[in-house]
């Protein structure tokens, strides 16, 4: 039950919109349903309504943009700390670091001046291909809402509003503007949905971004089914919608649906379709006025909530950036976010004691990433690589010696050439920005786009003569140095040229001939280190012959410190892989079904069976199966006990204990599997988890609850989700391959 004063302020915050809404002229209303610059929608002076400044993004708050222009403000003062991506954030499973990483978010968004930081972003991972994977967090639903609940509440404790992206079901960037996904109603509530319901119910989400795709045949931007009945009805949800930039296409779906804020990519504000457009309409009767006021009511509504209005408004937060607390809170995570994916023969942790001459080989040792990916990008105030963190934390007496190993085509960055502002290039062809449409009278609609892909694919063709030429030399001298020093470590992996908003990978190999040095490398040196840093599943064709494997997502400005804590045993690795690692491509369900990557139309034939749910059901191996992760210490599982409440909640308590000497923590898995289950369902799915932090030789209980939710499907024809009463077999492992523990729990 709602307190009296919370319903009491609820109902004064309510009044007081009206009365703003009653004094706003049309023009008025009109002018804050859009955007009056590229970030920032358009301000009532004369009633003190501010306009609302919104920024990226996911690891940090973005550089200043110009108002009017797709470039860099060019300024000095707009460098951030550099957060580890969602994707690192997701490996971590730690619930409590999601928070403080909002926190670090929102304290700096807001320290930045900013009311709406374009974040969390968390679509499913459906195939590991896409170019965004790395903003995202996993392929697993209950992963993803576990991690954004506390990451929201953690930004909105600042007074800045989260905007929870891409509303939904954004799953690849081939076509990314335009292309229509065919989604069944069961794969879209159970797979595709939950972790968006819970930002808006359980974290309070005060703003959310609508997609740029289509979903069944419309866009989400002006989705009626989506934002009204599934959004507004079902979830109840209040706050404000805010469209991707350039989302919106056509002024009177939009008007007559849930969409609030109209943000777009050009500068002819005065023509956003929210804009004159849909003065005209309303002016002919076609749209009645009263449509507008709602979503005004949503503006104010979530300015309200952000002190940005009212009578709070002198108490609002103010924020800093670039205080030592974040710093500190970033290093934390990128620790816990790194995967060690093998360690035979104990080979990591290396004993600094022991090493005189250290061989570091990979680009990716000494590459900064901050600086690219799209609208993640960040101006990091400092960004520590790897091969930084290493020598920091070795000293002067050790020899660290650094060779790239593979060539990587230098791609120069340039400010007129901005890369979103490319991948943004063919919406001057679809329906917005009416200037750039009449100088485009007739194109296609996906034209620029198509060909700045073609191009790119083109490029990545033609540039592999010149690596493989300029490889030669760059392995001899890595071989050599590996040959003669006391302990090798390999870092590649990925960047954000494969990394990246507006396009997907070709395939899921490592670039650069890095498979090939790889092979090298252990044929002279069986005990180097293979490490990567990347945002989504390589292929690994020599993993039987390599010894240890650690993999790092973009861990954000304090990456190097972290590896070099995790390489040396300072820190014990407890990250688990939020997402399957295939063995190869072509065991992808969508690999299987062709459904992915097309410019205009896919269908997720797969349903629910994305993920680790499809290498279940297919009993396909993969090279690390989803939830994986070592530890330098191993870990007992003990004494499941389950008792069924009330016929419909599951209480489980069993042990952990850390059988070995050094301290750790363990990502305990709790999976639900039907049996015999009266409508087709997944073999098992992840339904909660717990992090379990144990010195060496002590154990643990371990206490935790599964809801009558945790067993329901998603009934078609109730339009409701259902538990149907029944065995259900619960599976306590240490990864969705390693159980541990079963019982059975009958519902009733
Ligand atoms: C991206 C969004 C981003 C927006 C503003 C779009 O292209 O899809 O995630 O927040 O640009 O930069």
């Amino acid at each position: 039950m709602m307190k009296q004063e919370e319903k009491n302020s609820e109902k004064r915050r309510e009044k007081e919109i009206e009365k703003l809404v009653r004094q706003l002229t049309l023009d008025e209303k009109l002018t804050m349903i859009h955007g009056a610059a590229l970030f920032a929608s358009g301000a009532v002076e004369r009633l003190e309504i501010p306009a609302i400044v919104t920024s990226d993004g996911p690891m940090g708050t973005r550089a200043e943009f110009m108002d009017d222009r797709w470039i860099p403000a060019g300024y000095n003062a707009d460098m951030v700390s550099y957060l580890p991506s969602n994707s690192a954030l997701a490996s971590t499973w730690n619930t409590a670091l999601a928070h403080d990483m909002g926190y670090v978010l929102g304290i700096e968004a807001r320290g930045r001046g900013k009311d709406v930081i374009l974040a969390p972003g968390i679509n499913i991972k459906r195939d590991p291909r896409c170019g965004r994977n790395f903003e995202y967090m996993s392929e697993d639903p209950c992963l993803i809402k576990a991690l954004t609940v506390p990451f929201i509440k953690g930004v909105q404790e600042n007074d800045v509003a989260a905007c929870v992206k891409h509303f939904a079901a954004n799953v690849q960037e081939t076509g990314r503007l335009v292309v229509n996904e065919t989604i069944d109603e069961r794969t879209l509530y159970e797979l595709y949905l939950p972790a968006f319901k819970a930002a808006v119910q359980e974290a309070g989400s005060y703003s959310i971004m609508g997609a740029y795709n289509k979903i069944n045949g419309s866009y989400c931007c002006e989705h009626k089914t989506l934002l009204d009945h599934i959004l507004r009805e079902e979830w109840g949800y209040d706050g404000a919608v805010i469209s991707d930039w350039g989302g919106v296409h056509n002024t009177k779906e939009a008007a007559e649906c849930s969409m609030d804020l109209e943000m777009s990519v050009f500068p002819d504000f005065d023509n956003y379709v929210l804009a004159n457009p849909l003065k005209e309409l309303i002016q002919k009767g076609e749209v009645p006025e009263s449509m507008i006021d709602d979503k005004v009511r949503n503006l104010l509504r979530m300015m309200y909530r952000l002190k940005m209005i009212g009578p709070k408004k002198d108490s609002r937060e103010k924020g800093v950036y670039n205080a030592p607390a974040s710093r500190e809170a970033t290093l934390r995570t990128a620790e816990q976010s790194m995967v060690l994916l093998k360690n035979d023969n104990r080979t990591l942790p290396l004993n600094a004691k022991k090493i005189k001459k250290l061989a570091v080989i990979g680009v990716n040792a000494a590459k900064l990433h901050a600086d690219g990916g799209g609208s993640a990008e960040i101006k990091a105030l400092y960004e520590i690589c790897p091969l930084a963190g290493l020598k920091m934390y070795l000293g002067g007496n050790v020899k660290v010696e650094y060779a790239p190993g593979y060539h990587v085509p230098v791609k120069p960055k340039t400010f007129e050439m901005n890369w979103q502002a490319t991948s943004l290039d063919d919406l001057k062809n679809t329906t917005v920005g009416q200037l750039q449409r009449d100088a485009m009278e007739g194109a296609d609609g996906t034209e620029g786009h198509k060909k700045g892909e073609e191009e790119r694919l083109a490029q990545i063709e033609k540039d592999k003569a010149e690596i493989h030429e300029k490889n030669q030399a760059l392995f001899e001298q890595a071989l050599a140095l590996a040959k003669d020093a006391d302990a090798v470590i390999f870092v590649g992996g990925l960047n954000h040229d494969y990394d990246c908003e507006g396009s997907d990978r070709p395939d899921m190999k490592l670039p650069y001939e890095q498979d090939l040095l790889i092979e090298e490398l252990l044929k002279v040196r069986k005990d180097a280190i293979i490490t990567f840093v990347g945002g989504s599943p390589v292929e690994m064709p020599w993993r039987d012959q390599a010894q240890a494997i650690l993999w790092s997502y973009y861990a954000g400005m304090e990456t190097g410190t972290a590896f070099a804590r995790v390489i040396f045993g300072d820190v014990n690795p407890s990250a688990k892989l939020a997402e399957t690692f295939p063995e190869k491509y072509e065991d992808c369900v969508t690999a299987k079904n062709g459904q992915f990557g097309a410019w205009d139309q896919i269908t997720l034939e797969e349903g629910l069976y994305c993920g680790y749910r499809y290498f279940d059901r297919q009993r396909i191996k993969p090279a690390f199966c989803f939830g994986h992760g070592l530890s330098y210490t191993r870990f007992e599982y003990s004494d499941l006990k389950l008792k069924v409440e009330n016929g419909r909640d599951v209480k489980l308590t069993f042990s952990v204990k850390n059988i070995g000497r050094r301290a750790g923590a363990e990502i305990v898995q709790v999976y639900v599997a039907p049996i015999a289950p009266k409508v087709d369902r997944p073999d098992k799915e992840l339904k909660t988890f717990a992090k379990v932090n144990l010195s060496g030789g002590r154990s643990k209980k371990v206490s935790l609850t599964l809801k009558s939710e945790d067993f329901a499907y998603f009934d078609t024809d109730l339009h409701q989700f259902i538990a149907d009463a029944g065995d259900y077999e619960i599976l306590v492992g240490a990864s969705c391959e390693d159980i541990r523990l079963r019982g059975i729990a009958t519902l009733s």
